[in-house]
């Protein structure tokens, strides 16, 4: 693991070094370059090696883990008709999603969270293919679970996945059922500890409120301009490691779809057909 992490920081150096040469000729700013400008805004650059830890943190923690989540909700969509048709009866119904159209200007921050159904189905995404399954801590003083002792000292970690597959709170834990979030159940009220996708404690994840954003704008996008259908006969295979996410990638067709709802044809199969 930690000859990887040099493999990955050698590559990662050699980008930053271009970037910082090549400051000219461009009319936006991306990840790095904000990462770059925060360190001089505090009045300390950052070093070279500040920057790579921050990039290498970023692509797992913000990108590996936003693209799972991506592409668990697209899989859930296309498994689940009726939620996809129930996220458009509530963006038509907020006034979001007219005649097939995204109303102009309706995709603000407050009415975007004011979408209940579609805060469910994001949070049921997160919780039954929960990207990182877990993480770790250092043991600051003894304590005692389960009749086990867990001296000061030691690593130990704790299992988002396996705490999402047993916490009592959730009935039928294996279906994909949104409505377990919605008025009535809601499900992850009881217990502080029983639903966790970001974590807990001080180290819980910076980029939460973030993440759940882009998801939902995703879904809305999906939900209202286009129509998707799996490009393979079956569901691919899902596995864990580093983050959730099926074997040889989820292999979707995308179709755009004008104000009437019918498809626009730009291109061609290849054009439209994507891998997620
Ligand atoms: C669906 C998307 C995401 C999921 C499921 C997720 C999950 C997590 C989890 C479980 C942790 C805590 C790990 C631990 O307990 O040690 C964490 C930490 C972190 N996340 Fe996220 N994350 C997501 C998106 C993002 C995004 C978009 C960003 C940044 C823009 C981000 C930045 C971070 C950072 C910086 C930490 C470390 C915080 C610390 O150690 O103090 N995450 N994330």
């Amino acid at each position: 693991g930690i000859r990887a992490r040099e493999t990955l920081q050698k590559g990662l150096e050699k980008a930053i070094q271009e970037k910082l040469q090549n400051t000219q000729g461009k009319d936006y700013a991306d990840a790095l370059d904000i990462l770059i400008e925060s360190g001089k805004e505090h009045g300390k650059e950052l070093t070279m090696q500040e920057l790579k830890d921050g990039t290498l943190e970023l692509i797992f923690a913000a990108y590996a883990t936003t693209a799972s989540a991506s592409t668990s909700l697209i899989m859930q969509l296309l498994k689940h008709p009726r939620v996809l048709e129930k996220l458009r009866e509530e963006l038509r119904s907020k006034g979001i999603l007219h005649n097939g159209c995204i109303c102009e200007g309706s995709l603000r921050l407050d009415n975007i969270h004011g979408l209940q159904y579609l805060d469910c189905v994001i949070k049921e995404v997160l919780r039954l293919f929960t990207p990182i399954s877990g993480g770790y801590r250092t043991v600051l003083q003894t304590f005692e679970l389960d009749g086990f002792q867990i001296p000061k000292g030691w690593s130990v970690m704790y299992s988002i996945r396996d705490t999402h597959d047993t916490a009592p709170v959730f009935k039928d834990v294996d279906v994909f059922d949104p409505d377990r979030f919605g008025q009535g159940r809601s499900e992850d009220k009881d217990g502080r500890f029983h639903y966790l996708p970001f974590g807990g404690g001080v180290r819980t994840c910076l980029g939460k409120h973030l993440a759940k954003l882009f998801l939902k704008a995703l879904a809305i996008e999906l939900a209202s301009t286009s129509r998707f259908e799996l490009a393979t006969r079956t569901f691919p295979r899902i596995t864990l490691v580093p983050v959730v996410h099926p074997v040889d990638g989820l292999k979707v067709k995308f179709f755009g779809l004008d104000s009437n709802q019918n498809e626009i044809l730009t291109g061609t199969d290849s054009m439209l057909g994507a891998t997620v």
